[in-house]
């Protein structure tokens, strides 16, 4: 199994956000996870990434307890992720937010990188190529030298996908991608997803934009205060009554 998620728990104080969670993606799947505000998405890919330890419970990524050890082992084993609030180094270019990236992958030590060996020139110039490579495949390439910040918000987006896809995961986590986005943008970000998953990356995309997810995800997850309510076809999950019910219920 690619991704196996077992009795999954996470407390903040008294408040339950993860309540037994038991799921599992298969390797190349696009999977959507939904749910009204407060379900426990994020906190979800805050458990898988290694930014929280859960409670109780076991994540498990191509055969590996990924669920007590850091984040940045977690990245390297193949995991990346995306922000709902946008976390990218504002006074950096776009392309060198890209290249910070990549670092995961790269050989050289600080000591090289100071002493700017011609090993570590060969490796800056491999891993400046790579960033391009990502910016044009993310529809960038031509704002490369433009700082971060002074960027549109959906560029910023997708330029958080291109550094997340720099440290080369095999299992995307992409958090509300989408918000914030013009609807034009946002169907150019399904087909960047879709473009995504061709290169052998797995996706899972918490999402709110009820169009995008069901346009895209060849199965959805439905969390409600913390526990999997339902799971299914877009079009099951469409008809499903707990689910309807769960969003109907919050506005
Ligand atoms: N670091 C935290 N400290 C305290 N409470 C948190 C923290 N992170 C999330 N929560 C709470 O956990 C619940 C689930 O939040 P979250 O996972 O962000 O939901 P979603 O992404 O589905 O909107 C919410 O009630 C939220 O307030
Ligand atoms: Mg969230």
């Amino acid at each position: 199994m690619f991704l196996q998620v077992k009795n999954l728990t996470k407390h903040f104080g008294g408040l339950l956000a993860l309540d037994n969670l038991n799921l599992t993606v298969s390797q190349g799947e696009i999977v959507g996870l939904i749910g009204p505000n407060g379900a426990g998405k994020t906190t979800f890919f805050n458990l898988l990434s290694g930014v929280y330890q859960p409670d109780e419970g076991e994540i498990i990524f191509l055969h590996q307890r990924i669920d007590r050890i850091l984040a940045h082992r977690i990245t390297a084993l193949g995991v990346s992720r995306t922000f709902q609030n946008i976390r990218l180094f504002a006074q950096m270019t776009a392309l060198e937010n890209v290249m910070v990236g990549q670092h995961c992958r790269t050989r050289a030590e600080v000591k090289e990188a100071l002493l700017r060996t011609s090993g570590f020139q060969k490796e800056e110039n491999e891993i400046q190529g790579k960033a391009k490579e990502l910016l044009d495949f993310v529809g960038l390439l031509s704002k490369g030298n433009e700082l971060a910040r002074n960027l549109p918000y959906g560029d910023q987006r997708r330029l958080e996908i291109a550094r997340a896809l720099a440290t080369e995961p095999k299992l995307l986590l992409l958090d509300e991608p989408t918000a914030g986005m013009n609807p034009v943008e946002a169907k150019e970000l399904m087909s960047l997803i879709k473009k995504i998953r061709e290169q052998g990356v797995t996706v899972l995309l918490i999402e709110h934009q009820m169009e995008v997810v069901m346009n895209i995800s060849e199965r959805i997850i439905v969390l409600n205060y913390g526990e999997k309510i339902a799971e299914g076809k877009p079009e099951e999950i469409q008809q499903n009554s707990l689910v309807i019910d769960a969003y109907l219920g919050t506005e």
